[in-house]
């Protein structure tokens, strides 16, 4: 698994418009697995992993989208999420935020950032 510093995520045309998909990455205390989440040239990223209970969010892999395409959702209680800031907007974690991840996009290549 590739490290923190040397990490392509994704290239842009690769993540559905609007749509998301999941990536693996290597943590520095254990691996973990990153959401990309994009609509137009806005790609958020946050940790795949549900603050109610931690669990990933996607029953299938990839799909973190709400059907109407607005909101991040988990899939485990239905928990609605802010794309853009990862806020609870419903469900059983009001107040807790998915947890960002710091991105850039370089020449249409998502890469974590420093
Ligand atoms: S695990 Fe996500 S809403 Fe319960």
């Amino acid at each position: 698994m590739p490290t923190i510093e040397s990490m392509k995520l994704a290239d842009v045309h690769d993540i559905p418009n609007p749509g998301s998909i999941s990536h693996d990455a290597a943590g520095k205390f254990r691996p973990y697995n990153i959401m990309l989440v994009r609509n137009g040239l806005d790609i958020k990223a946050y940790v795949n992993s549900c603050p109610h209970t931690g669990a990933p969010l996607d029953f299938v892999d990839g799909r973190f989208l709400s059907p109407d395409k607005q909101h991040i959702q988990c899939t485990t209680h239905d928990a609605l999420f802010d794309i853009n800031n990862g806020r609870c907007l419903a469900g059983p974690c009001p107040g807790q935020s998915l947890k960002p991840v710091a991105i850039e996009v370089i020449n249409g290549e998502v890469w974590l950032a420093d």
